[in-house]
């Protein structure tokens, strides 16, 4: 198993370390707002928001505090931006770029917003809901799902990824091809700046074209410019007749193909591909039987959802597609999430394995093919490749194991060089927290980056809020 990747450099003027008198008259003001339940200093009760899912990124805080409401972020923010605390806003703890956890440093207030999860009445005739950033996917799912609705984005860990996080991340997972990423499924959003003050962008009007788009901006902002507490979402409806299907295949080129006809179904909802060696993974791991007699090369798991069976559209394409060697459907809930575990069920048998280093990208689909099967090539023995993930998007999760620390950074830069050149981007739907910082040259131009810079400026002045997450640090970029 490789070791946690160590955090990276830190500037001494900007983190000095924090006396121990400072810790303690933050953590009894803060204790004064929250209550004494809700700030965590003692370093057990911290660890498990101080490492991320995959064990990869990792680090110490100053304290953990939870509040329960805006007006306690509001609060909390306005505290430690007087103490100068960088502050790292946290969901669900499901990030896999290191955005959510602290650096080694111990000078950082984790900000956890579990505690915001109320869910507010499903508007029907708006086809909204108010919900609190804390709130679980799942959650969500359950509270809207008997009134006919649903939630337009849905992903492998909905029980714990929260709406905040979600929101934070553009969080895309598998049903983009017919709903788009979070961003699509945002109305608005209400959050909490750096000075306590509160930005209410909350009603979310389907028109409203009174200035610039701040709820677009923070979507995907990655807590760096501020604190989202509440969103108004948008629904869709909950669609109640599902097929999946699972095809296997002889090569990636093949589910491109099958993918391009099953465009045409307009009851299509998710296109997953993944590949042999990930399918014996998850077999080992999650001890489940293979799904055919025989392995393949690839896999493209499918479903179709519409108000009216889509069984037959979908049987009568996939009769016609000449590339599909076998099939597996699914219409019984029960065999549609055995055959979705084929899928979801790699990221854990990944992390079983041995930690990961996670390389979440966007190749051009028509590139996609080769761009796996460079792949070797590229790694040059320097690294197990497991690959899977969101077909219609040409969003590829290249995970790595057995990579030696020393390699770490010149396989991430090579993969990386690679998608920029075929004009892919370097995060798909991961976000770039602090494990990919230091390369967003590669698919941001300096005129780019240097908005970017002027909007975190803007928001955030004294870089407080999520400081090594999103734009590389200055000394990071002068080390190029
Ligand atoms: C997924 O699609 O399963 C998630 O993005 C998680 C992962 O990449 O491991
Ligand atoms: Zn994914």
């Amino acid at each position: 198993m490789s070791e946690p990747q160590s955090p990276p450099p830190l500037d001494p003027e900007m983190f000095d370390p924090v006396e121990p008198a400072d810790r303690d008259r933050l953590a009894r003001h803060l204790a004064a707002v929250v209550g004494d339940a809700h700030v965590l200093t003692d370093p057990a009760l911290r660890a498990s928001y101080e490492t991320d899912f995959t064990g990869r990124h990792t680090g110490r805080s100053r304290l953990v505090v939870r509040p329960a409401d805006t007006a306690q972020v509001a609060r909390t923010l306005r505290l430690c931006r007087d103490a100068g605390a960088p502050i790292v806003p946290q969901g669900g703890n499901t990030g896999l770029v290191g955005g959510g956890v602290p650096t080694g440093a111990g000078t950082e207030v984790v900000l956890s917003l579990r505690r915001l999860n109320a869910l507010g009445p499903v508007d029907a005739d708006a086809r909204r809901v108010t919900v609190g950033a804390g709130a679980a996917l799942a959650e969500l799912q359950r509270h809207v799902r008997p009134h006919g609705w649903d939630f337009g984005v849905d992903l492998a860990s909905r029980d714990s990824a929260t709406l905040g996080g979600m929101i934070a991340t553009n969080a895309g997972g598998e049903r983009v091809v017919r709903h788009g990423t979070t961003r699509a499924n945002v109305a608005g959003i209400e959050a909490v700046l750096v000075d306590g003050s509160v930005l209410d962008r909350l009603a979310g009007l389907p028109k409203d074209n009174t200035g610039y788009d701040l709820t677009g901006l923070l979507v995907g902002s990655e807590g760096t410019l501020a604190v989202i507490t509440r969103a108004r979402l948008r629904l869709v409806p909950e669609l109640p007749e599902r097929v999946t299907a699972l095809l296997a295949l002889d090569s990636l080129a093949a589910a491109v193909g099958v993918l391009t006809a099953l465009r045409r179904l307009e009851s299509l909802e998710l296109a997953e591909f993944f590949t042999a060696d990930g399918l014996a993974l998850v077999l080992k791991h999650a001890r489940l039987p293979g799904p055919f007699r025989t392995a393949y090369p690839a896999y493209l798991l499918v479903e179709c959802a519409a108000r009216h069976d889509p069984a037959e559209e979908l049987a009568v394409l996939l009769e016609e597609a000449a590339e599909v060697r076998d099939v597996a459907v699914g219409r019984q809930a029960s065999d549609r999430r055995r055959l979705a575990a084929y899928r979801e069920r790699h990221t854990e048998s990944v992390n079983a394995e041995g930690i990961p280093l996670k390389l979440d990208v966007t190749v051009p689909l028509a590139d996609l093919p080769r761009f796996v099967a460079d792949l070797p090539g590229l790694l040059a023995g320097r690294a197990r490749p497991y690959v899977f993930g969101h077909l219609a998007e040409g969003n590829v999760h290249v995970n790595l194991l057995d990579v030696a620390p020393d390699d770490e950074e010149p396989v991430t830069e090579a993969v990386l060089r690679r998608v920029a050149e075929a004009g892919g981007s370097i995060s798909a739907e991961h976000g770039i927290g602090r494990a990919k910082s230091r390369y967003l040259h590669l698919t941001r131009s300096a005129t780019d980056i240097a908005v970017m810079r002027s909007v975190k400026a803007a928001f955030d002045p004294d870089r407080l809020l999520n400081p090594h997450a999103l734009l590389p640090l200055p000394w990071e970029e002068a080390g190029r």
